[in-house]
C-alpha cells in the first residue's frame, strides 16, 4: 500500500533563516473577524468545529476568524472595481469578458492574496519603501497610478464610444503626437534605522490589485478550460462556449491575459511580473500535461510511456502546474509587494503554503467529482472520467483492483467503462485515501504558518486549511 508523506517544503533551498525578531500582536481576533454566521453559499466549516469544541473535546482555544468575513468589504469592493479593467471598444467582448465575474465565486486566490498581504505586511525589509510608495504621488505605487486607464490616450490608437476625445481616429493617417512631460519622482525617505519589524493589517493598493489580476488569470483560464472540456454549465448557468460560442471564448480569454499583463506592469515589481507570467505558462503547462494523458496521439503530441507510478507522479505534477501554482505564486507575489525580501523566510512561506494548499484544494475537487452531483458542483459529476481522466480515487482504486489499468489506459471510451470504473472506485477505499492525501497536504500547509506572527490573517489562513479538505463546494 502507497505511503505519503509530505517533503519539507519549508526549506526549498536548504537554506537555515535566521528569524528576525517581531513585534507580535497577542493571540486575540477582531470582533468583527469572529461574526459566526456563514457565507451564504458556503457552508461554515468553522462553526462545525467550533461545535465539536463546545461539545466538551476540552478547552476551547480562540475563536479563530472566518477568512471570508475577515475580509468581507476588500473582497467585495475588489470584485467591484475588477469590472472596470474589462472595458473595450466592442460591448459584445467586454461582455464575454465580464460574464464569470458576474456568477458568484469562491474568490479563493484573491482571498490568498489579501490574506497573505495582511499577515506578512511590515515584516520585510523593504517594507517601509512600499509603504512610502504607496502614499506617495509619483513615486510609482500609489493607487491614482494604478487606476490610470490601462490603455494610455496618447497611444490609443483603436476607436472607443467611451473615450471619443481620446480616441485616435482612423479617417486620417496618425500624427505625431506632443511627448508627456514625465512626473519626476520625489526622493525616498531616508532608512529607519534599527527599527524592530511591526506586523500591520494594512494592505497596499498594489496587492489590492494583484489580488484583481489573480482572479482575471483564473477566469481567463476557466474561459479556455470550457471550450478544451466541452462544458456546458458552470457554477450553475450556461457555460461561456454554451453562451457565445468557442471563438468569442477564447478571445475573451486572451483579451483577459492583455489586460491582466498590463494591470501587472502598472505593479512596478519585475519580480512580480515574472512570477505571475510563470503562472500563466504553469497553466498552459498543465493542461498540455492533462491533454496529452488522453489525446496524445489525435493531437500529434508524443507521450511518454507511463506506468503506474508514473501516471502518479504526471498527476501530482498536473496538479500543481493546473491549480497550486496561481495560489503559491500568487501568494508569494503578495508578500513581495510588501516589500519582503530574498533571504527572509516569508516567501518561502507563503509558497510553501499556497503549494499545499493548492494541491489538497485540487484533490478534493477531484473527490467531489466522484461524490457529487449538479446541485453542488453547478455542473454533473463524475465529469472527469467522461473526459478520460484518471484522477486521485481511480489510480488509488487501480492498486486496489487490477481491472481498473486497462478502464484507464483506453480512456474509459468504452461503452460501460465510465459506470464500471465508478463502481471500482466505490468499492474501493480512492476516495478516503484521496482525501488523506488532501489531508496531508493541508496539514503540512498549516505547519509552515508557524513561523509567522500570530494575526487574524494568520488565523484565517490557519482556517482555510480545515476549510478545503472539509469542503462540499
Ligand atoms: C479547470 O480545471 C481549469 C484550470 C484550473 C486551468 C485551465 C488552463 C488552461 C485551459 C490553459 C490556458 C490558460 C490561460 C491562462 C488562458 P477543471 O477542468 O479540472 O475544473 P472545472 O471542473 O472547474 O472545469
Ligand atoms: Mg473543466
Amino acid at each position: 500500500m502507497r505511503r505519503w508523506s509530505v517533503a519539507g517544503v519549508c526549506t526549498p533551498c536548504r537554506r537555515s533563516y535566521s528569524l528576525p525578531t517581531v513585534t507580535r500582536p497577542s493571540r486575540k481576533y477582531s470582533i468583527q473577524a469572529q461574526t459566526k454566521t456563514a457565507t451564504p453559499g458556503q457552508p461554515d466549516v468553522l462553526l462545525a468545529h467550533d461545535q465539536t469544541l463546545k461539545d466538551g473535546l476540552g478547552p476551547a482555544p480562540p475563536a479563530r476568524p472566518d477568512p471570508y468575513k475577515l475580509l468581507a468589504p476588500q473582497l467585495e469592493h475588489l470584485r467591484g472595481t475588477l469590472l472596470n479593467l474589462l472595458g473595450s471598444s466592442h460591448p459584445s467582448l467586454t461582455e464575454i469578458a465580464k460574464y464569470y465575474f458576474l456568477h458568484p465565486s469562491k474568490q479563493l486566490r484573491p482571498l490568498l492574496v489579501l490574506l497573505w498581504s495582511q499577515a506578512t505586511n511590515g515584516l520585510g525589509g523593504g517594507w517601509h519603501m512600499k509603504k512610502w510608495a504607496a502614499e506617495c504621488e509619483g513615486a510609482g505605487g500609489r493607487t491614482e497610478d494604478l487606476d490610470r486607464p490601462l490603455t494610455r490616450p496618447d497611444v490609443l490608437n483603436d476607436w472607443n464610444p467611451n473615450m471619443p476625445e481620446h480616441t485616435a481616429s482612423f479617417h486620417n493617417s496618425f500624427s505625431l503626437q506632443t511627448p508627456r512631460t514625465p512626473l519626476q519622482p520625489p526622493l525616498p525617505p531616508p532608512l529607519p534605522s534599527h527599527e524592530t519589524p511591526t506586523l500591520t493589517a494594512s494592505l497596499l493598493p498594489t496587492q489590492i490589485r494583484l489580488a484583481q489580476i489573480v482572479e482575471m488569470i483564473h477566469v481567463a483560464s476557466l474561459l479556455h478550460d470550457d471550450v478544451i472540456d466541452v462544458s456546458s454549465l458552470r457554477r450553475g448557468a450556461p457555460s461561456a462556449p454554451a453562451a457565445f460560442g468557442n471563438k468569442l471564448t477564447i478571445l475573451a480569454g486572451d483579451f483577459l491575459l492583455g489586460r491582466t499583463s498590463a494591470a501587472l506592469s502598472r505593479l512596478g515589481e519585475n519580480e512580480v511580473v515574472e512570477l505571475i507570467a510563470s503562472v500563466i505558462a504553469n497553466l498552459v503547462e498543465g493542461e498540455i500535461l492533462q491533454l496529452k494523458s488522453v489525446h496524445a496521439e489525435e493531437l500529434g503530441l508524443v507521450r511518454t510511456p507511463s506506468v503506474g507510478s508514473e501516471n502518479w507522479a504526471i498527476y501530482l505534477q498536473k496538479t500543481y502546474l493546473k491549480t497550486a501554482s496561481l495560489m503559491a505564486k500568487g501568494s508569494r507575489a503578495a508578500v513581495v509587494l510588501g516589500g519582503c525580501r530574498e533571504g527572509e523566510v516569508w516567501k518561502e512561506v507563503a509558497y510553501a503554503y499556497g503549494r499545499n494548499l493548492g494541491i489538497a484544494f485540487q484533490l478534493v475537487d477531484d473527490v467531489l467529482d466522484y461524490e457529487a452531483g449538479e446541485s453542488t458542483l453547478g455542473k454533473p459529476g463524475g465529469a472527469d472520467l467522461k473526459l478520460g481522466l484518471a484522477t486521485g480515487p481511480a489510480l488509488f482504486a487501480w492498486e486496489e483492483h487490477p481491472e481498473m489499468g486497462p478502464l484507464i489506459k483506453r480512456k474509459f471510451e468504452q461503452e460501460g467503462d465510465v459506470e464500471l470504473a465508478r463502481d471500482l472506485v466505490r468499492r474501493s477505499s480512492g476516495v478516503e485515501r484521496t482525501r488523506d492525501l488532501a489531508r496531508a497536504h493541508a496539514e503540512k500547509a498549516r505547519e509552515v504558518l508557524a513561523v509567522l506572527p500570530d494575526s487574524d490573517a494568520k488565523g484565517a489562513l490557519e482556517v482555510l486549511t480545515e476549510r478545503v479538505v472539509k469542503r462540499t463546494w
